[in-house]
């Protein structure tokens, strides 16, 4: 979902715009990101597009050691005022990065991409599959994408697509000697939003795993 770049507004200057007119607050995890590593054993996390922080702030408070990445520079700050509010300043390390300059450095044992859609140019391929060479031999990366969006969303685009998770594995085009997609599936969840409403929606789910060993 690359589409409809307004020219006159930057991919920062938009996210940045999103996230100043919204109220700081503490943000909730997203229930895949609490799911999916609930089953791991904590270790280095990378939250990409980590956004208002919920799912950065349930990783540190779970014993995981988190490097946050967004492109807007309020979304960063905020993530880093909650952890220190929060008392866990030292699990967090949270900065400005845009993804579509090149992916942050390190290897992680979990790296997350929750609804890291965005209108303006971005090669998500390239930077899930950077994702997948900086995971840990046993690491995983989740991805979790749209299938739909809640009339709450950010994004009412009507003719907006989601890729399905067959298709961003297929582009991913992975070696399977090193890694396994281990979920790919389109479960659907009640989602709650501002001023109590609730809506069904779809998630698209891929789970890669490194495999253990040196590969
Ligand atoms: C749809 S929001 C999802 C936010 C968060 N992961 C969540 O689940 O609530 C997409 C996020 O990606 C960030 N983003 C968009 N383009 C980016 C880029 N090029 N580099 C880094 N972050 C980007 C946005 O600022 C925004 O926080």
């Amino acid at each position: 979902m690359q589409t409809n770049a307004n020219d006159s507004t930057s991919a920062e200057s938009f996210w940045e715009n999103h996230y100043r007119t919204r109220p700081a607050g503490e943000a909730r995890a997203n229930p895949l990101l609490a799911e999916t590593a609930a089953g791991l054993r904590p270790g280095a996390a990378l939250d990409l597009g980590c956004g208002a922080g919920g799912d950065t702030i349930w990783l540190a408070r779970h014993g995981w050691q988190v490097t946050a990445v967004d492109i807007s520079r309020t979304a960063v700050e905020r993530v880093l005022a909650q952890a220190h509010r929060l008392g866990l300043r030292e699990r967090v390390t949270a900065e400005q990065h845009d993804l579509a300059d090149g992916f942050p450095a390190g290897e992680f044992d979990l790296i997350s991409a929750q609804y890291l859609h965005t209108l303006f140019a971005l090669d998500r391929t390239l930077v899930l599959r950077a994702a997948a060479v900086a995971l840990r031999p046993g690491g995983v990366l989740l991805i979790v994408d749209h299938g739909s969006t809640a009339p709450w969303s950010w994004n009412q685009d009507p003719d907006a697509t989601f890729p399905t998770p067959d298709v961003v594995a297929a582009g991913l085009d992975l070696d399977a000697t090193r890694w396994a997609v281990v979920r790919a599936d389109m479960p659907s969840r009640l989602a709650h939003g501002p001023g109590g409403r609730s809506a069904t929606v779809t998630d698209n789910v891929l789970v890669v795993q490194r495999r253990e060993g040196r590969n």
